[in-house]
């Protein structure tokens, strides 16, 4: 049992309501408690106890006519968006502008340049592990303490740092920070709470949600009938502040909790349970033979029509969905270019903006003071948590280059998971195997078919290893399916899989960019060290080049294995790539056409694997295009929604489609990658699209570049 269990389990102390319950409860606690630490070989000392009483005592005694609202500070007339702002208010945290109280934690005064402070106690009904989550425009924090000191709170969850960033109403997921690690709460305890709030300008809400730490829970606002207040300040005067809770939370002085550093933190580059997949051994496709029903393969969007117009190929794309949110979307920089990602919401687009998803309780209304500003501080309303990820099109959006993949909800994903667990269980073979985690769900509908997903899970077996699932499966479309509730039946395609020992053929064309090149050998080393994997080659196509000898230093790398031609003449990509498809004489490998500049994610060689399908489909992942200045560590920048130059595809695939087209692409640069897309989709060959997490193209300029000399 870990300490943070331990203490929420014992600090059940002297509360007024409690108190009886307490009593009877003690001598079983105290029981418990030492048989706990018995456990931990630490002997409990009766100071433990004593000190523990001594703390409460120091905060107001309180009342159970407390129950139903909670306490609230504003501050009014100060700039800022965040938080840290809040705190160097001269007058925070003792001397609010005003001290109120609200009745839910979902608050929208209508009013700019303003901080919140709100604190009380928290009633959860249910034992169990909670998980919170908060939203606002802009920055708020959430802390909540282990039991009902104001001693031990501790941050739990958070939207910003810099001021600029911002959620839409019941927007729980744009960024990792706002969702809490699961915390176990106990029904017989009451936790102090506290959450900071900042707004500039824009409208304003701040909301903190809830739900129970499993799968069928949504988040809800926190309302009344979990809250009570800290203390009653109604016949208070201004300089009354000795009541006023001084905490971790409040605390005016360095060092600041949160804001450490005010550079807006892209959640992206932070880890995820994706990027280690490569080293969860994979299942042997033997034990699932005969769990799932084969189907035929049908392709999905495909290109229907026997003539295309020049690079309208663009425009017949379609983007797959994942679960869970991989944090692709870069809301990170807080900045207006990002509204088009709302726009997907038909509510949203038709007017109205974000208010209309606040139900405003106007019961309140009546009871507003006159003596205040602005007479709408104790306005609470009404939000669900909002799925605007799961509305993004499937289409190519080419002006919403940050809006990242598209999420797919819990409730859309986990009826899959069953269904594959269930048939999977139903097996005799495989009874042994139980699910661990959903690592990665990618999902591609077409209305005429049904859908087609790429389930990623870790399971584990009996003696417990951890193994990966990583396979497609179609739910096809049922015609006679009369309830939305069943689970689908997933069947397996013919002939749609990946495999994990497929070699890959990286290929470059370059001239003259020794700088670039070195760094993409280095890129190259860096995959082959994280991963092991020896199956890929590196063809390199160099025309010549007079800056370094790149022959020399592919002798010298630490990779696998290489490919090494010199042309003559004037660069030309096409006619480069096309000497490096050449070379490879394996028709069942991948080729992928590649470039420099770029910053690759170690698990970019079985990502090709994973969306290159023989005779089926090919792989166009997006790069995130850096701006100038803008690192790996701290990416801004867009997604290159427009860019199709990085493909991978089958050798057998590419000389179906005759290759690059060398006659009117040979020493123009651009163009050349819409062009093959026309062809790919001419020769009904799918295309899997996916913004790439931590895939970058580092800045440069054309400076210098190939022909200019
Ligand atoms: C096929 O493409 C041509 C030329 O782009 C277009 O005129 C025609 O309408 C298309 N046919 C269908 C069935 O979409
Ligand atoms: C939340 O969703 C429920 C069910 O769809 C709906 O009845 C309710 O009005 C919604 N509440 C708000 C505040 O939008
Ligand atoms: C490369 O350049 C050198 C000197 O500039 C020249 O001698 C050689 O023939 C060139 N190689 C090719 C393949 O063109």
């Amino acid at each position: 049992m870990d300490m943070q269990i331990f203490r929420a389990y014992c600090s059940i102390r002297s509360f007024y309501l409690f108190r009886v319950l307490l009593l009877s409860l003690v001598a079983l606690m105290v029981f418990t408690c030492f048989f706990v630490y018995q456990d931990k070989s630490e002997t409990p000392s009766l100071g433990f106890w004593d000190k523990q009483m001594k703390q409460t005592q120091d905060q107001p005694v309180w009342k159970p006519e407390f129950l139903g609202e909670v306490n609230m500070h504003v501050f009014e007339d100060w700039c800022g968006g965040s938080v840290h702002q809040l705190r160097t208010n001269v007058q925070y945290p003792l001397y609010p502008h005003i001290r109120t109280t609200i009745s839910r934690l979902a608050v929208s005064a209508g009013w700019k340049n303003y901080g919140l402070r709100i604190f009380g106690y928290l009633h959860p009904r249910y034992s169990g592990e909670y998980i919170f989550a908060i939203a606002s425009h802009n920055n708020a924090e959430f802390w909540l303490s282990s039991d009902d000191s104001t001693k031990r709170i501790k941050l739990m969850a958070y939207l910003g740092k810099s001021g600029n960033e911002w959620a839409a109403p019941g927007e729980y997921e744009k960024f990792a920070s706002q969702i809490s690690q699961p915390v176990v709460l106990s029904k017989n305890t009451v936790y102090f709470f506290e959450v900071l709030y900042k707004q500039s300008e824009g409208m304003d809400h701040l909301e903190v949600a809830w739900r129970l730490n499993d799968e069928k829970s949504t988040f809800e606002v926190i309302t009344a009938e979990y809250l009570s207040r800290y203390v009653d300040e109604s016949n208070i005067l201004l300089v009354e502040n000795n009541d006023i809770p001084q905490t971790k939370a409040s605390q005016r002085m360095s060092p600041d909790p949160v804001s450490k550093s005010a550079k807006p933190q892209a959640d992206m580059v932070k880890a995820d349970p994706r990027d280690f997949m490569y080293r969860i051994p994979l299942l042997n496709d033997l034990y699932l033979e005969n769990v799932f029903p084969e189907c035929e393969y049908y392709p999905l969007h495909i290109f229907d029509n026997e003539t295309i117009e020049r690079y309208d190929g663009i425009n017949y794309v379609h983007y797959s969905s994942v679960y869970p949110n991989d944090h692709t979307r870069l809301a990170h920089e807080g900045i207006d270019k990002e509204i088009c990602f709302y726009q997907k919401d038909e509510t949203y687009d038709k007017g109205g903006g974000f208010g209309q998803f606040l139900k405003i309780d106007n019961r309140l209304e009546d009871e507003e003071t006159e003596n205040t500003n602005n007479p709408k501080w104790k306005q609470v309303f009404g939000v669900n948590a909002s799925d605007f990820h799961a509305k993004q099109s499937d289409f190519v959006v080419n002006t919403c280059n940050r809006a990242g993949n598209i999420v797919m909800i819990k409730k859309q994903v986990m009826p899959v998971v069953e269904a594959f667990m269930s048939q999977l269980n139903k097996a005799d073979t495989t009874r042994d195997l139980v699910l661990k985690r959903v690592l990665n769900v990618e999902k591609k509908t077409d209305d005429a078919v049904g859908s087609r997903y790429l389930l990623e899970l870790e399971l584990e077996n009996t003696q417990g290893d951890l193994i990966l699932l990583s396979k497609y499966f179609y739910a096809l479309k049922d015609k006679n399916k009369k309830k939305n509730l069943e689970l689908p039946t997933l069947c397996s395609p013919k002939g749609f899989y990946w495999n994990p020992d497929t070699i890959v053929h990286v290929i470059l064309a370059v001239k003259n960019q020794g700088r670039w090149v070195m760094h993409f050998i280095k890129e190259m080393e860096k995959v082959y060290k994280a991963t092991g994997d020896k199956n890929f080659n590196i063809i390199l196509i160099d025309y010549n080049s007079t800056d370094i000898d790149v022959e020399k230093e592919l002798k010298n790398a630490n990779v696998p294995s290489y490919q090494f031609l010199r042309l003559g003449g004037a660069f030309g990509r096409s006619p480069g790539l096309q000497a490096g498809i050449d070379l490879v004489k394996d028709d069942n490998s991948i080729l992928f056409l590649c470039d420099l500049h770029l910053h690759f994610p170690v698990t970019i060689l079985d990502s090709l694997r994973k969306h290159c399908v023989q005779g089926k489909m090919v792989f166009a992942p997006v790069v995130m295009r850096l701006e100038c200045g803008a690192t790996v560590q701290a990416p801004t920048g867009f997604w290159e929604t427009m860019g199709y130059g990085l493909i991978g595809i089958y050798k057998s695939d590419i000389v179906k489609i005759r290759g690059m087209n060398i006659k009117e692409f040979t020493d123009k640069w651009g163009g050349e990658d819409w062009e093959l897309l026309d062809r790919i989709l001419l020769n009904k060959l799918e295309v899997e699209r996916l913004n790439i997490r931590n895939f970058f193209h580092f800045f440069h300029s054309k400076h210098g570049m190939w022909n200019n000399e």
